[in-house]
């Protein structure tokens, strides 16, 4: 018998899912945003804006910014103001409709601001992830050929002198009494000049709206283009998934640096006029907690990670905050260990929703709803609205319990719009119509639900980094008894994730406890402890392709007893 939890709460926003499903149609979400009745589109003017002069949403909380030396609380009103003020920066310093705007910031309210900003002036803006050094700086910089760049003083030391034909403009953040060189300027100075005036740009529903880079297999960066239009997918999944509410507190502890920062920790709860805490700064358990006690956080966006450092000795330490305000957690990312939507149940009285989705997807795809009964293990169940599906090579749709690749019908809202100047690596994206493929393997069982399994293209997620197989393959063939050896990713109740190899063994060598023992002695010895498999399972070969390659699919299906 498989384990099923009851709903969590029956009176959430999205009360019966298959009757949503059956009824959904995008053309009803259209109608909640203003430029269904006057025409006139922008996401700033829908997230912020349209909010600004209301009596009770214009003064709440957009933005609750907090790090271990200060809380700043910025309210709706606050942000159309100060955001009409940067984008009036923008157009002094000569940024138009379609420009692109680096933004290169820890986490700040300044991050947020630039962000609405751009938007206003009709400019795409490129999130940059804080921690990113110098190398990827430059191709990121090079490939959308930003012509401004919004940074610190401290940052702009990993911005390199690259042959700069487009970057115009550098905007610092907190460069007080420093010497600009002339393409710098100072971001309080012309902040304090700039009038509070600004006539947004409309748009088209079309029109790009930020390009976001993600990490691809090759290694280079792809930017995935998104649009205004995207705002309809945030709304809905805002509505559905996070479950948000008027009287919310939400928390994506994400980074805007990466897409679930920018959609969840900004835009969509900002179509909701709900209030959005931003906690900057690293992982701190203590700090943290204080943060969801003193802003009484309703609702939780997180990832693994997080709750893998939570669990064991974090749960004392849990015990002296209040943390009772949280009514709904979710998490993303990365697979989420039954355990840990049994563990949330305990210690917050409510399990951990898991959620999936991609850069590439612009918002949630499938998810885990509050009042749908939740098998632990499962990513959930596609968003209504959404019709996915597991798919062989020919793009045809497989039966229940097989393993293949997820597939989403193209054509939903908050779709990429391109890959930025790979046109290419976009359409094979699409090469399998009507599908878009997502290049992870999964199933789906007979009450449709859907199980991520790992990825098509061999990445394996360790502890939050990505690592290719064939290089742990690679290492073990590198023993004396290993003739062939293949890898998989399975979930790990501790870390997340974990490292499964396969082996078959050279002629003469047998496969006992000793020898398992010995190969992981062997891989700590030679290599970084994240490539160390946890587990070891002795098969007489391991199938490759006519091209040599490891049939990791066949590997799965052998880890969960479906047919190979
Ligand atoms: C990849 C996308 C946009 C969300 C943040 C990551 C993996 C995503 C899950 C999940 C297991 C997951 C997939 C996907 N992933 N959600 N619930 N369980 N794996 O965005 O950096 O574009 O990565 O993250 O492999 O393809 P991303």
């Amino acid at each position: 018998m498989e384990n099923i939890l009851p709903p969590a709460n029956k009176d959430a926003n999205l009360r019966d899912y298959r009757q949503a499903r059956q009824s959904f149609d995008w053309k009803e979400v259209e109608q909640e945003f203003s430029w269904h009745h006057t025409g006139k589109v922008n996401m700033a003017y829908e997230a912020i804006d349209r909010h600004a002069d209301d009596p009770t949403r214009g003064q709440r909380f957009c933005l609750i910014y907090e790090d271990e030396n200060r809380t700043e609380k910025i309210t709706y009103h606050q942000m159309r103001d100060l955001s009409n003020k940067f984008a009036n920066v923008l157009r002094k310093l000569g940024v138009e409709k379609g420009d692109r705007v680096s933004i290169f910031l820890p986490r700040c309210p300044e991050y947020y601001i630039a962000m609405v900003g751009c938007a206003k002036v009709g400019a795409i803006f490129c999130p940059l992830f804080e921690a990113l050094m110098e190398v990827a700086v430059g191709e990121r910089l090079t490939d959308s050929e930003a012509n401004v760049l919004v940074t610190t003083p401290e940052m702009a030391r990993r911005v390199p002198f690259i042959d700069r034909p487009y970057l115009r403009h550098i905007i610092l953040v907190g460069a007080k009494n420093m010497a600009l060189k002339s393409s710098e300027v100072s971001w309080e100075e012309e902040m304090a000049r700039a009038p509070y005036d600004f006539d947004i740009e409309w748009v088209d529903l079309e029109d790009p709206l930020y390009l976001i880079y993600a990490f691809g297999s090759t290694g280079n960066p792809k930017g995935a283009l998104h649009v205004h239009r995207d705002m309809v997918g945030y709304l809905i999944t805002a509505q559905w998934v996070l479950d948000l509410r008027d009287d919310d507190v939400l928390w994506t502890t994400a980074d805007p640096g990466w897409i679930t920062g920018t959609v969840y920790g900004a835009f969509a709860p900002w179509l909701c006029g709900v209030e959005n805490l931003v906690r900057g700064g690293r992982f701190d358990l203590e700090g943290w907690c204080r943060s969801i006690q003193s802003h009484r956080v309703t609702v939780w966006y997180t990832a693994p990670t997080v709750f893998q450092r939570l669990m064991g000795k974090g749960e004392e330490l849990m015990k002296g905050y209040d943390l009772h305000s949280l009514r709904h957690i979710l998490s993303v990312g990365e697979p989420l260990a039954s355990e840990v939507v049994y563990w949330g149940r305990r210690v917050f009285g409510t399990p951990i929703h898991d959620t999936w989705w991609m850069t590439e997807t612009g918002m949630i795809m499938i998810a885990n709803y509050p009042s749908m009964p939740i098998k632990p293990g499962a990513i959930g169940k596609p968003l209504p609205g959404i019709v996915a599906a597991v798919v062989d090579p020919q793009g045809e749709e497989l039966p229940p319990l097989t393993l293949g690749e997820l597939a989403i019908k193209k054509g939903w809202p908050a779709m990429m719009r391109g890959i930025w100047h790979d046109e290419e690596l976009y359409r094979e994206y699409f090469s399998r119509e009507p599908w878009y493929i997502s290049g992870d393997v999964a199933y789906m069982d007979d009450d449709g639900y859907f199980y991520f399994q790992g990825r098509e293209d061999d990445l394996i997620k360790v502890a939050g980094v990505m690592v290719g197989p064939t290089e742990i393959e690679e290492a073990l063939k590198g023993h004396p008894a290993v003739a062939d050896a293949g890898i998989i990713s399975k979930p790990d109740p501790l870390r997340g994730n974990m490292i499964k190899a396969f082996i078959a063994l050279k002629p003469g060598f047998f496969p006992t406890k000793r020898l398992k023992e010995e190969l992981i002695e062997y891989m700590k010895k030679h290599f970084s402890p994240r490539i160390v498999p946890k587990e070891i399972e002795f098969r007489s070969n391991i199938p490759r392709s006519e091209e040599g390659t490891v049939i990791r699919r066949v590997l799965k299906a052998w880890e969960l007893g479906l047919p190979a």
